[in-house]
């Protein structure tokens, strides 16, 4: 499976924030927003990736990860010259998906579970079609939101609906089998002129092979698209890496512990970093325990 990781848009709401930067590139306490959907992506195993943003933001991305080599994943990029919607991802990314199957991440999606990388890999073995992931929050009509029949079975998707059916959101997290490319190539503009994510789920649901999956109390999917909901985040992450003494989304530590590099890799993050910063000693301690 491939990963394609959409890290474009205006960022309209963060303004001035977003001004000369990309919202993905804000720091969420002490990384950027990126990293963490990122993260995620590489403890589903996923390793060959795609990062698609604005043209004029490409080049901070470019700086900010690399080729990926130095932890041990393939990363490649490609431009969106205009925010046309979230199923465009598929339409630019085609080459690059090739004939595989296709993770598709908003790059603003904060996802945190203890249970969340064995969940993920579960549903790649068993994938047939589209895997969708819900969420349950308190304010659905913001969101994509899943109808679900007496049975739990998903029988409806809508789009933002001012009076929805659940409370059920659909989070930035689409699991796809290859069909998903051609079926993207086919969409045309909603009402508000995007090619819309929920159609193209749609179209699976309509052959019946559209999967929800819950993820529930043991989860925590967190929004960053205002300036409260983005502190909030921030101090969410404060808080849990306080607390435990372990980092979320470190992507040189899932490197690590994932198996795309050895020590050898890790030592030289840690030379990167910086052996006397705080990034540096956590990685160090990590090298110490685990290696
Ligand atoms: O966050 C989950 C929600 O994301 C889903 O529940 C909705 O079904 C889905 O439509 C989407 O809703 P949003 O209204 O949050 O999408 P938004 O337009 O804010 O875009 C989400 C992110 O993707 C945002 O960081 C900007 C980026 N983006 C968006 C568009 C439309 C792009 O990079 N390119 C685009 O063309």
């Amino acid at each position: 499976m491939k990963g394609i990781i959409l890290a474009g848009g205006s960022g309209t709401r963060l303004m001035p924030l977003t001004t000369t930067t990309s919202k993905q590139l804000l720091p969420v306490y002490n990384k950027p927003l990126v990293y963490y959907p990122l993260s995620v992506l590489m403890l589903a195993g996923i390793r060959d990736i795609l990062l698609i943003s604005a043209p004029d933001q490409l080049p901070g991305f470019r700086n900010l990860l690399g080729d990926g080599s130095g932890l041990g994943i393939r990363l490649h990029y490609a431009p969106q010259p205009t925010p046309r919607g979230l199923a465009d991802a598929l339409i630019i990314g085609r080459e690059f998906v090739g004939g595989a199957q296709v993770c598709l991440i908003l790059g603003d999606n904060i996802f945190y579970g203890h249970e969340l990388p064995m969940i993920l890999r579960e549903e790649i073995a068993k994938l047939d079609g589209c895997t969708v992931f819900g969420y349950p929050v308190a304010d659905p009509e913001r969101y994509g939101v899943a109808l679900l029949d007496s049975a739990k079975q998903l029988i409806g998707l809508e789009e933002k609906p001012t009076r929805p059916h659940s409370n059920l959101a659909i989070t930035g997290l689409y699991f796809y089998d290859n069909e998903a490319l051609r079926y993207a190539a086919e969409l045309t503009p909603s009402a508000r002129g995007e090619l819309e994510i929920t159609d193209l789920n749609r179209r699976f649901l309509a052959e019946g092979r559209a999967r929800l999956v819950y993820l529930g109390r043991g989860t925590a999917w967190l929004d960053t698209g205002t300036p409260d909901s983005l502190l909030e985040a921030g101090l969410f992450v404060q808080m849990l890496e306080k607390r435990q003494g372990v980092q979320i989304a470190c992507l040189e530590e899932v490197a690590y512990r994932m198996g795309y590099i050895g020590a050898r890799g890790l030592e030289e993050l840690i030379r990167r970093a910086g052996p006397s910063s705080e990034r540096g000693r956590y990685l160090a301690r990590l090298l110490e325990t685990a290696g």
